[in-house]
């Protein structure tokens, strides 16, 4: 009998030639189990996931109830099914009044397709501004405005009229004019190894787009549902985008995203032609009964209030020689190294200690820290433990 590493390397797709080969059965809170019992303490959280850490009871529970009452019934906007007006009006309730009408998606990548798809349709315009160093996903728009060459030159021809301007950047944003229908920027960039704007950049920018009347799309898949110590970054910028995307960790370790725009906005999908958006299973309803019980857990435990301390005691443990920088906002963090060997090195010698970590796609010279946000005190003392050693063991 072939074994699950032989299966998975038989007859599942391979992307790149060095997955990690980790079998994993279990996982609980801030850890991953593997066959043999051994525990490894999860700082990356399925990539900014697992905000409430892995099979949260209460996230369970919904599940369970959901499971009860029925699965899949039609395409998304059809039968009125409670989960996703409930999770809705929840999402309504914490975000700023005008980002009132949600749709929900399978993934990020199909919650950016829909929020370019609607700002052309709402403006009537096809110029998108997009940022060096961006991910919004990997589907044919999504890559279209990802800034990294290197992924896009083997499936051009991509979509056309995009420019592409520098993060941070205040002379670049002139590139935004009458004839842009939207700019659309992570919050704070993820997979360019954790790049955080200044509040002044981001006002000058929404500046630019009132002006010229381009539609601001914030990508908060990474960034969103507390992990930057604030229910959604554009929170510490005194800013609100036209359109909101979410996704990760939306529905709690269940595949959810969504766009959001106001109700005027969001009407564009309604006409000419109708069904401007189509999904079968975006908002699946066992996927809504999680995302809601997700964000309640995430409010009811008072857990944002938790992630600047942590984020804190991260700093202040993780000081070594060879450690340039730790930059990052709360739990969105990262550990600025020299070059990819040590990376390599440090992220195989964490998962020997017991503490899975890993890199970015843009920035693979430093690492990534994005744990669970009810990770413990302890969990961070080991895990930086661990990371310290790891470092010692490079020879560079
Ligand atoms: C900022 C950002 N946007 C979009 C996506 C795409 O989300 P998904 O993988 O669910 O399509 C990701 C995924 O890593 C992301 O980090």
């Amino acid at each position: 009998m072939l074994s699950h590493k032989q299966l998975f390397l038989l007859n599942t797709a391979q992307t790149s030639d060095f997955p990690r080969l980790l079998e994993i059965v279990k996982a609980e809170g801030s850890f991953l189990i593997d066959p043999n019992g051994k525990k490894y303490l999860d700082l990356v959280s399925g990539f900014a996931v697992s905000n409430l850490g892995h099979r949260h009871p209460k996230v369970i529970e919904a599940i369970k109830n959901q499971l009860d009452k029925y699965l899949h019934l039609t395409v998304y906007g059809e039968y009125i099914q409670a989960p996703q007006v409930l999770f809705a009006q929840k999402l309504n309730e914490v975000l700023p009044a005008h980002l009132s009408s949600v749709y929900f998606t399978n993934s990020g990548a199909e919650a950016t397709e829909g929020a370019l798809k609607l700002a052309k349709k709402y403006t009537n315009k096809s110029h998108i501004v997009a940022f060096h160093h961006s991910y919004h996903g990997s589907t044919h728009g999504a890559l279209s405005v990802m800034g990294n060459e290197y992924y896009k030159q083997a499936y051009r021809p991509l979509l056309p009229d995009i420019s592409f301007i520098k993060h941070q950047s205040f002379e670049n944003l002139e590139v935004i004019t009458n004839e842009t229908a939207c700019v659309i920027l992570e919050t704070i960039q993820g997979e360019a190894g954790i790049r955080v704007p200044t509040e002044d950049y981001l006002k000058a920018l929404r500046k630019r787009c009132y002006e010229t009347g381009a539609l601001l799309i914030l990508d908060e898949i990474q960034s969103g549902f507390g992990r930057t110590g604030k229910l959604f970054a554009f929170e510490h910028f005194d800013i609100t985008p036209d359109i909101l995307l979410l996704a990760k960790g939306m529905g709690g370790g269940m595949p959810i995203g969504a766009f959001i725009a106001s109700k005027n906005l969001m009407d564009a999908l309604k006409e000419n032609p109708i069904l401007g958006h189509i999904t079968t299973f975006g908002g699946h309803p066992v996927s809504c009964a999680a995302g809601l019980a997700t964000l309640n857990a995430i409010l009811e435990e008072d857990l944002i209030s938790t992630v600047e301390y942590k984020s804190n005691l991260f700093k202040s443990l993780l000081t070594h020689p060879k450690i340039k920088e730790i930059r990052g906002i709360g739990l969105m963090l990262c550990i600025q190294l020299s070059n990819f060997n040590q990376v390599e090195t440090v992220s195989k010698k964490c998962v020997e200690g017991g503490v899975i970590i890993d890199w970015f796609l843009h920035c693979d010279d430093a690492m990534r820290i994005a744990p669970p946000l009810n990770i413990s005190k302890e969990e961070i003392k080991f895990a930086c433990n661990v990371i310290l050693k790891a470092i010692d063991s490079t020879s560079e």
